[in-house]
């Protein structure tokens, strides 16, 4: 059974500083960032009744606006009151937190200047991210653009436009999901996750120069050092998947994720990512 669609539940959003009744939620068909694609927003989990790491998320908010060149019109603190409010309000043990910032509908043009911010945060049940224990993901021919074409530490919806349309097409040809390189070939993330190799014992992770970096994904890193593991950020070509022995994503949706296949090659889950994944699920629940 379909469950029913987003905008049609039960329950309340805090909308601009208020709760307000979940299907009163709207905006204005002319919104900005609606058509030039400025929103930026997060996603974090609810576990046992709290929001994991909660101000990482509200102050990654408010920065990836600020990559945008506007400013959201509530503190961290504020938010995170906020958040805490909507998932007691809608009484959730576990689920998923969704904040969005945006820019309204007083300008038409391009320029954003003379738009109001606005902000919700809706929380909602959402269980596991994907259904099978390691994914198949393919490389996309999407391309994460260099940082002087984007704003590559921004949350922001526009950069998702090819993680859609790769994730699509992954899904289309059979995949659960799909690896992008960047600008320069260099392997860079998922869709909506960080990517890890495990390579001759260590973690190796792409640098931050293309791709979000992930709140998961710092949180695993620290992890793996407090496992006793070197982690190692630095630049990946796709041909050093031949020899890693382990493959993993992270994010806070697909938490940490195993990897069974990339394209052809086939990886098995692994000591590493098995350490890795349990000690994730421990801590979230701490
Ligand atoms: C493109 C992309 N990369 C990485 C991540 C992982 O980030 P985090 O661990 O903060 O959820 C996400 C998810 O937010 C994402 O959308």
């Amino acid at each position: 059974m379909n469950s029913p669609p987003l905008d049609d539940r039960d329950g309340v959003i805090w909308y601009n500083g208020k709760l307000v009744p979940w299907r009163e939620a709207k905006v204005h068909v002319l919104t900005h960032s609606l058509h030039y694609g400025n929103a930026v927003f997060e996603g974090a989990r609810i576990y046992n009744g709290k929001v994991f790491k909660l101000t990482e998320h509200s102050a990654r908010l408010v920065k990836s606006a600020k990559m945008l060149a506007y400013d959201v019109p509530y503190t961290v603190a504020q938010l995170d009151a906020a958040t805490k409010l909507v998932v007691a309000e809608n009484k959730l043990e576990g689920g998923y937190v969704r904040p969005l910032a945006w820019r309204g509908p007083e300008v038409i043009g391009v320029s954003a200047i003379g738009t109001k911010v606005h902000v919700m945060i809706a929380a909602f049940p959402w269980g596991a991210y994907y259904q099978q224990k390691a994914i198949r993901i393919c490389t996309s021919r999407w391309k994460r653009p260099s940082p002087e074409s984007s704003p590559a530490g921004s949350k922001a919806a526009g950069l998702y436009i090819i993680c859609t349309l790769a994730k699509d097409e992954a899904l289309a040809a059979g995949y659960q999901d799909a690896l992008m390189h960047d600008y320069k070939d260099r392997l860079s993330e998922a869709t909506g996750a960080n990517l890890f190799l495990v390579l001759d014992g260590e973690l190796h992770t792409p640098t931050t120069e293309t791709i979000l970096n992930g709140i998961t994904r710092q949180t695993v890193m620290d992890l793996a050092r407090k496992r006793g593991l070197t982690v190692v950020e630095r630049e990946i070509w796709p041909e050093e998947l031949a020899r890693a022995s382990e493959v993993f994503l992270t994010g806070t949706a697909v938490e940490v994720q195993p990897v069974g296949a990339i394209d052809a090659r086939e990886y098995p889950v692994g000591p590493v990512t098995q350490q890795l994944q349990s000690d994730y699920a421990a801590l979230v629940r701490s």
